[in-house]
Order: C-alpha cells, then sequence, then structure tokens
C-alpha cells in the first residue's frame, strides 16, 4: 500500500513524458517512447532520414524499476544532444529510438528484436536491470548488433559474447567492496542477508558478498529470501532478527528495499543495512523515509565527487531536467559517449566494425570514472560507498580495484 502513491506519481510522468515525446516527432527521424508490444503498422515511427544514423535503446520507463530507465534515458539523451550540436558523426545526425520494456525481460527481449529487424538499428544501449540485459544480450548477440549496457553489473551479461560491452564494473567487484566496508569500517562480524530471488543480479551478488565477508573472517547468522514485487516481509526479517546479525545486505532493487528498510525498523532491526547500485532511486529516500537513512550502498558515482569533469556533467543534466542526476544517468551518458566516439573511429556502419571500435575504448574519460575495456568487454573501475543521509546520498569512501 505505502508504495502506492510514489509508483503512482512516477507512472503518471512517465506518461506525460511518453506522450510528449510520440507527439512531437523530431524531423529528423528521431524516435518516440514505445512499447515494443505495439504492432508494426499503428505504431511504427518514420525510418531515419539517409543522413541520420539510428541508435536503440531499451529501458524500464515503467514498473518496479522506472526510474532507472528514465534517468538511464535521459543520460543517452543528453550525450546525443550534444554530439549533435558539435557537428553529429562524420557528418551524420544521430537520432534514437526508445523502447519501454515495463521491468520486464520477455519485453526486453522483444523489443530488441524490433530495434533490429525493423529499424535496424546500428547499435543498442541499455538496459539497467541485469535480468534484462541477458535477455536482450541474447538476441543481440545472435543478429551481431553491438550492445552496450550502461549499469548492468552480472558478470554473465557480457559472457553472451562478442558483441556485448558494459562501461561499469561487474558484481565480483561490486560484492567484494560492500563486504571490505562492513568489515573494515563497519566492523561487523555477523551478518543476515536478503536476496530477490527474481533477479540474476541480487542473487549473485549476494553469494559473492557472502564469501568475501566469511573470506574476510566474518560469520553469516541468517539468509532470506523475497520475490520482485512482494510487499510483505515480515516473515524473513522476524527470522533474520532471530539470528541477531550486527549488519544485513540487502542487494535489492529500490521499489522492494524501501518497503524493506520500513518493515525491518517495523520488527525492531536496528543494525544498519547494506545494498548495491541497485538502491540508487531518488524513489527508495520516499519509500523508506526515516528507516533507510544512516544505511550504506555501494555505487558507481557520488554527485559529490569534485572532479570537473563530472562537476560540468552534473550542470548540464541539471540545467536540462532539473534534478540532479543519479548513477544511472551518468552512466548512460558514458556509454552514450563511449558508443558514439566508437561510431567516428568505425570503418563503417556494419555490427563487426563497430563492435571493433567498441572493443578498442581505452582511457575514455567517463564522468562516470574513466573506461578502458578489457578482453572480456567488461569496464575495470573504483566504487563507491555511499550513506543515506537527509533523503539524499552522501559520499563516504572509495574503493579500488
Ligand atoms: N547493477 C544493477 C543490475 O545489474 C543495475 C543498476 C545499476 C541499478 C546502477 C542502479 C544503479 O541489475
Amino acid at each position: 500500500m505505502r508504495r502506492l502513491a510514489p509508483m503512482l506519481l512516477a507512472a503518471l510522468a512517465i506518461m506525460a513524458a511518453a506522450c510528449e515525446k510520440k507527439t512531437q516527432p523530431a524531423p529528423s527521424g528521431e524516435g518516440g517512447t514505445q512499447s515494443p508490444g505495439q504492432s508494426s503498422n499503428t505504431g511504427a515511427t518514420p525510418p531515419p532520414a539517409a543522413d541520420t544514423i539510428l541508435l536503440g535503446q531499451v529501458g524500464a520507463l515503467s514498473g518496479g524499476q522506472a526510474t532507472f530507465g528514465i534517468s538511464q534515458r535521459n543520460g543517452i539523451e543528453l550525450a546525443i544532444k550534444e554530439a549533435n550540436a558539435a557537428g553529429g558523426v562524420n557528418g551524420k545526425k544521430l537520432a534514437i529510438r526508445v523502447y519501454d520494456n515495463q521491468s520486464k525481460p520477455e519485453e526486453a527481449a522483444q523489443a530488441v528484436t524490433r530495434l533490429i529487424t525493423q529499424d535496424k538499428v546500428v547499435l543498442i544501449l541499455g538496459d539497467v536491470a541485469s535480468s534484462n540485459s541477458l535477455a536482450m544480450a541474447d538476441k543481440a548477440q545472435a543478429a551481431g548488433v553491438p550492445m552496450i549496457t550502461p549499469s548492468s553489473t552480472n558478470v554473465t551479461v557480457t559472457q553472451k559474447g562478442d558483441y556485448i560491452f558494459r562501461v561499469c564494473f561487474i558484481d565480483p567487484f561490486q560484492g567484494y567492496v560492500m563486504a571490505k566496508f562492513a568489515r573494515d569500517d563497519l566492523k561487523l562480524k555477523q551478518v543476515a542477508v536478503l536476496t530477490d530471488n527474481k533477479s540474476a543480479y541480487s542473487i549473485d551478488l549476494a553469494n559473492v558478498f557472502k564469501q568475501k565477508f566469511t573470506e574476510m573472517g566474518g560469520k553469516l547468522v541468517a539468509e532470506q529470501s523475497y520475490s520482485q514485487g512482494d510487499t510483505d516481509y515480515r516473515a524473513q526479517l522476524t527470522a533474520i532478527k532471530k539470528a541477531q546479525p550486527d549488519g544485513i545486505y540487502v542487494p535489492g532493487y529500490y521499489s522492494e528495499v524501501g518497503v524493506i528498510a520500513r518493515q525491518a525498523r517495523e520488527v525492531g532491526l536496528k543494525v544498519p543495512l547494506m545494498g548495491g547500485d541497485g538502491w540508487d532511486s531518488a524513489t527508495l529516500f520516499e519509500l523508506g523515509g526515516s528507516a533507510v537513512e544512516g544505511n550504506y550502498f555501494s555505487n558507481h558515482y557520488s554527485p559529490d565527487n569534485p572532479d570537473p569533469r563530472t562537476q560540468k556533467f552534473i550542470a548540464d543534466y541539471k540545467a536540462e531536467y532539473k534534478s540532479v542526476p543519479d548513477a544511472l544517468a551518468a552512466l548512460g551518458y558514458d556509454a552514450a559517449r563511449v558508443a558514439i566516439e566508437a561510431l567516428k573511429r568505425s570503418k563503417d556502419l556494419t555490427g563487426p566494425s563497430v563492435r571493433d571500435a567498441i572493443a578498442q575504448t581505452k582511457d575514455f574519460p567517463g564522468v562516470a570514472g574513466t573506461i578502458t575495456l578489457d578482453d572480456k568487454r567488461n569496464a575495470v573501475k573504483s566504487a563507491v560507498i555511499l550513506k543515506v543521509a537527509d533523503g539524499k546520498t552522501q559520499y563516504v569512501t572509495t574503493i579500488n580495484p
């Protein structure tokens, strides 16, 4: 119940954004936001003009991960706008077609198929949640169309094949980061873990954390799970309480974590909660209120980073969208810029050429860290630990690979 009001608001905001896009088709053949389920003859957007390079994007613009997809879209849009203002790619303008996957892997896969077979995009950007990206990667790899996920951290995503890239770190590192912080800084001795068993991200991240935390001399005293979309976590939290942990790792997404935090406090659990990048949403602070204050999560970027490159991006983003960019927006921006630079260097716009150009990305000045892609098509970057304070994030520390 509690989560209905903010979710409704978010849904309304998305609908408004989608309408705006549909009623204002850009003359250059720029795509609007559509659901992949729309039939081609009613929902089709005109093909791009000959002097336009069409990119595709799939993200959650509705459902439990909606703030992820909206931030990702904003970041990508800003990068494309800047690139076009600076002359585009070798004399051609860039356009992007965006599809909403409704926070569902099946929709994400369908959207990719549509981008490839109907829209004939040269590359695909997205998604945030690893389970969606995994479904997309199968299709993109099979068709030989390059895909860059800005922010999916599950290790298996880029293992889908040589057309699949990411500009963020991976969960074997992210899990280590929080285990280290829990042991060295929070001095925790015995923890509990609460996993979302519908999310590849949550399951694997929980496993890495457990392994690292115990290797570092800590103890795991309770393990519980839930399914994405659940609203009552009291049974799991009560079982966790009985085990008397001194911290709880909750590597889920904001829609569930906000409610979990409140219910944890309700059942009398006062110990710190810890999470991963999936906590990164302003909606977490609305849903969780005072219950999320003082807790910690690992992330890709902090808006407090004084680096002039990062601060310039934050200022430009604020001017455009009237909000402080979260990590999804920063990584969306970085992924789009990596793609655009690769298109400039690519010898032509065929899949293999674009793939090879992306693979050569080295020392790229991203706003969420410098990007060099390794031979597994992953970026190796440091992570930050953030604390929730006064309804926002507060930078705590940086942990290097
Ligand atoms: N890393 C998460 C996943 O793979 C997605 C995410 C990234 C969420 C960054 C928030 C911020 O599912």
